[in-house]
């Protein structure tokens, strides 16, 4: 048997020149926990050519969506973006990755930090009612350049928290919180900076981080994972996997190579 399923793609999005999502159908056989990623790609010739996605939708969802850069050169994105409605993708049938909740030990409240399309695994997370019985507050940071880059912020405010399943929960624990860096927005800054100032916290009413309460994801560039990395050990916050949950979890984010 395959290790692929084919899927069809049911509809695109563009957010800017450089960033775009895509939904497609689901194999009812695919299975994956919030937060996890898999590979998908398209056949070029005979040969699959593969990277690896974050599944941005949740796992209880019919349709799989994916959010991507765009690379001009790239092998993958510079073909994926000019997909279409009908067109066939194929998705890996296993999916892994280590931003799931069960790799965390419980705690207060968690934090989900990602800057560009190191967003998409934490649309799943906010999506799962799991992550609101875990922890008290869920607080959403959206690092990116640039105001047109803020991808699903008007999902995760209008949509979600009018939700049938999850409605209630996102309301009352959710708190989204974007920042930009090159132009004005309500909110400015790199995240790691907002951290250390602690303009973050007084923004958003919660007590400055800290590992006897706080639970935190990583998903960005290198640089972001380094320093945010970094920021955490600093603090006495101890790294956690597969098989051993810790006070936070990290991964780059999938940029084409
Ligand atoms: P900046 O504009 O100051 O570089 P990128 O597109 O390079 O991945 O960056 C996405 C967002 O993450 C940008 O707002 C960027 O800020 C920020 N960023 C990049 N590197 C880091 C880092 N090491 N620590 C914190 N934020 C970072």
């Amino acid at each position: 048997m395959s290790n692929f399923n084919q899927e069809s793609v049911l509809s695109v999005h563009h957010w800017t020149e450089t960033l775009f999502s895509f939904t497609t159908t689901r194999n009812p056989s695919f299975r994956f926990r919030n937060g996890e990623f898999t590979m998908i790609g398209l056949k070029v010739g005979e040969k699959p050519l593969l990277r690896a996605y974050s599944v941005a939708s949740a796992n209880y969802e019919d349709r799989l969506e994916f959010f991507s850069i765009k690379v001009p050169d790239g092998p993958l994105t510079s073909r994926l973006q000019h997909l279409k409605q009908g067109d066939e993708i194929i998705v890996s049938r296993k999916a892994t990755g280590t931003l799931v909740i069960d790799n965390l030990e419980d705690g207060r409240n968690l934090y989900l930090i990602g800057t560009g399309t190191g967003l998409a695994p934490f649309l799943s997370v906010i999506k799962d009612p799991e992550t609101y019985v875990r922890f008290e507050k869920v607080v959403l940071l959206h690092g990116c350049r640039r105001v047109a880059e803020l991808a699903y912020g008007e999902m995760i405010t209008e949509k979600l928290p009018n939700d049938d399943l999850i409605g209630d929960l996102v309301r009352n624990q959710l708190i989204y919180y974007p920042t930009v860096t090159r132009d004005p927005f309500r909110n400015r800054g790199r995240i790691t900076e907002l951290m250390n100032s602690g303009k973050l916290f007084s923004d958003i009413g919660l007590a400055p981080l800290a590992s006897g309460q706080d639970r935190v994801m990583i998903c960005g560039s290198p640089s972001l994972v380094h320093d945010t990395r970094a920021l955490l050990l600093g603090r006495g916050f101890v790294e956690g996997n597969h098989g051993e949950p810790g006070q936070f979890v990290v991964e780059k984010a999938f940029a084409e190579r």
